[in-house]
């Protein structure tokens, strides 16, 4: 089915003016990106956008990282969008990320790993309507 799957460029990556760079293996990889835009996340919405790891020890540093520079956000679309971009970003380490992958390429670290995919549908969802009203987002 055609899916939208919610995507971040994170500031690593915006920082070495790698969003084109980004894009283009999107692009490759048959995904359309039908909302995009650049913006400074405030501490709130980082902390709304990552809740679910509220707990975990890396949680303050995650939160001081994306919101230390410019991020892309981003709406992609596609048969299997949200599967298919997970493949297409590779591993969250990218000592583990395979070959051709997003965060094989460029990313530097666990932490610093360019950029986010929604995990599933539900999550998607949600993600986008965090960042996107529905008239910004032309399929
Ligand atoms: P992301 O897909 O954006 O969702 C949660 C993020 O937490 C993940 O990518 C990583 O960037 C970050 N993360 C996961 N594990 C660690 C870790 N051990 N240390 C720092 N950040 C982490």
């Amino acid at each position: 089915a055609i899916e939208r799957t919610f995507s971040i460029i994170k500031p690593d990556a915006t920082a070495r003016n790698l969003t084109g760079a980004v894009n283009a293996i999107i692009e490759k990889a048959g995904l359309k990106i039908v909302a995009q835009k650049r913006i400074l996340m405030t501490r709130a919405q980082a902390e709304t956008f990552y809740a679910v790891h509220k707990a975990r020890p890396f949680f303050g540093e995650l939160v001081d990282f994306m919101i230390s520079g410019p991020v892309v956000v981003q709406v992609l679309e596609g048969e299997g969008a949200i599967l298919k971009y997970r493949d297409v970003m590779g591993a969250t380490d990218p000592s583990k990320a395979a070959d051709g992958t997003i965060r094989k390429a460029h990313a530097k670290s666990i932490g610093e790993n360019s950029v986010h995919g929604s995990d599933a549908a539900e999550t998607a969802t949600i993600e986008i309507a965090q960042f996107f009203a529905g008239n910004e987002i032309v399929g």
